[in-house]
C-alpha cells in the first residue's frame, strides 16, 4: 500500500508504485505508474516531473491508489485509462471491445495503398469493427470514401459509433450490429476484418492483460483459432465488388491455412503484408485473379517490411450465432451539405435525421450501402 498520512511526495508515490508493479510482473512499471498517477492527479506527465517533491492531496493519494490496484491485477492501461491511441488517433474503449493493437494498423496502411488518388469514393466495409478503429482510421485519410461496421456487440457499434463522433467522422460511418454481413447487401470496394483467431485453449495462456480483460468474443477463435475465418469466406464473396479487396488480419502463422480457406471458397489471394514485428499481419484477396497492386510490391515478390505494429499479442476468437435477434442499426450523420456525394443519400431519408441518431429496424434501404435492416 501507499502510505496514506499526509505529505508523501510525487517521486516518493512512483518509485513505490513502480516497485510494487514490477513485483507484479508489469514490464512497463515506470512509466505505467507515471501514467496513473498523471490520471489520478488529472496533471500532466511534464507538471508531475517538474515537482516531485509536491505532496500528494488525500484525494490524489486515494484515486491514485484505485488505478494502481486496478493495475495490479493485470488490468490493461487502455482499459484503465478508458482510451487508446491507434493510427494517432484517440479511441476511447468498453468492456465489450478489444484494445486496438499497433500491428492492426498493416490492414490501414495496406488499405490506403489500394486506393489510388482521393476521389473515387471508396465504399469500405470492417466486419468485426469493435471500436471502429479500422474503419475510421481509413476514413480519417480518405475523405472520399464512406463506410459500414458491423459488429455482433450492440455495445461495440454503440461505442464505435461515439468514437466517429468524436472524431468528425459521423458523416461518413455507419454501424450495424449483426453477425457478419448477415444484416447487409450491396458490395464494397474494400472489406477488412480483424476476426478472433486464438484457439480456444490458449487463450486462458495468454498475458493475464489479455486472458483475463479482453472480451472473449474478439478473441476465441474456435479449436483451430480458424473458424471466424470459414465464416468469413462466404461473407467475402457475397460483399465485395467485383474489382474489390478484402484485406484480413491474421494471427501467428496462419497465413497459409487462411489462404487455403479463402481458395477454398474460390477467392485469390493477392499479397500479404507483414507488420514492422516481421510477422505476417494481413491477406489479401479478392474475387477475381490477382493483378498488380496499386503502388505495391506484395510479399510474394519479396517485400519484407510492412508499417505495423511490435506488438504479437495472440488473439483468438470465439462466439457467434445466435447474437442478432434483431438487427439494429446506428445511423450516424452530418449536415447533408457536408456530405461527400454519394454519402449515405438514403433514399428514405432515414440517414439524414440528425446526428448520432440510433434507428431501430426502421431503415430497411440504404442507396449507398444497400444495408439491410431486420
Ligand atoms: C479481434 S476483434 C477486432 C476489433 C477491431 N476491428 C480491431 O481491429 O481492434 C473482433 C471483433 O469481431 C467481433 N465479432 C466476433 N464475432 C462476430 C460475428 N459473428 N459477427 C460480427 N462481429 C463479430 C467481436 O465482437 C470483436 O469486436
Amino acid at each position: 500500500m501507499i502510505k496514506t498520512q499526509e505529505g508523501i511526495a510525487v517521486g516518493t508515490a512512483l518509485t513505490a508504485a513502480a516497485r510494487r508493479l514490477e513485483a507484479a510482473g508489469v514490464a512497463s512499471a515506470r512509466l505505467d505508474a507515471r501514467l496513473l498517477l498523471s490520471a489520478a492527479c488529472s496533471a500532466s506527465l511534464e507538471a508531475l516531473a517538474a515537482e516531485p517533491a509536491r505532496a500528494l492531496r488525500g484525494d490524489e493519494r486515494l484515486s491514485f491508489e484505485a488505478l494502481l490496484s486496478r493495475r495490479l491485477a493485470r488490468e490493461p492501461m487502455a482499459r484503465i485509462l478508458g482510451k487508446r491511441e491507434f493510427w494517432s488517433l484517440p479511441f476511447r474503449l468498453v468492456p465489450e471491445t478489444l484494445v486496438p493493437r499497433p500491428e492492426s494498423e498493416t490492414l490501414v496502411e495496406a488499405a490506403l495503398a489500394l486506393v489510388a488518388a482521393p476521389g473515387e469514393g471508396t465504399r469500405i466495409l470492417d466486419l468485426g469493427t469493435g471500436s471502429g478503429c479500422l474503419l475510421l482510421a481509413f476514413l480519417s485519410e480518405r475523405e472520399d470514401a464512406e463506410g459500414v461496421g458491423v459488429d455482433v456487440s450492440e455495445a461495440a457499434c454503440r461505442l464505435a459509433r461515439a468514437n466517429a463522433a468524436a472524431l468528425g467522422l459521423s458523416s461518413r460511418a455507419r454501424f450495424v450490429v449483426g453477425d457478419w454481413d448477415a444484416a447487409l447487401c450491396g458490395r464494397f470496394d474494400l472489406v477488412l476484418a480483424n476476426p478472433p483467431y486464438v484457439k480456444d485453449a490458449e487463450i486462458a495462456s495468454l498475458a493475464p492483460e489479455v486472458a483475463r480483460y479482453e472480451p472473449r468474443l474478439a478473441l476465441a477463435g474456435g479449436a483451430d483459432g480458424l473458424a471466424c475465418y470459414r465464416e468469413l469466406a462466404p461473407a467475402f464473396v457475397r460483399c465485395l465488388a467485383a474489382q474489390g479487396h478484402a484485406l484480413i488480419e491474421l494471427g501467428a502463422g496462419q497465413a497459409d491455412a487462411v489462404g487455403a480457406i479463402m481458395a477454398a471458397t474460390g477467392l485469390h489471394s493477392v499479397a500479404r503484408r507483414l507488420d514492422l514485428a516481421g510477422n505476417e499481419r494481413c491477406l489479401i484477396i479478392s474475387l477475381a485473379p490477382p493483378r498488380e497492386l496499386r503502388g505495391q510490391r506484395d510479399e510474394f515478390a519479396g517485400e519484407k517490411r510492412w508499417r505495423g505494429g511490435g506488438l504479437s499479442a495472440k488473439r483468438g476468437v470465439g462466439a457467434r450465432k445466435g447474437h442478432h435477434a434483431h438487427i439494429r442499426q446506428y445511423a450516424v450523420s452530418g449536415p447533408r451539405s457536408r456530405r461527400p456525394r454519394g454519402a449515405f443519400a438514403s433514399g428514405s431519408g432515414e440517414a439524414g435525421r440528425g446526428n448520432l441518431e440510433e434507428t431501430n429496424a426502421t431503415i430497411d434501404h440504404c442507396s449507398a450501402f444497400q444495408v439491410m435492416v431486420r
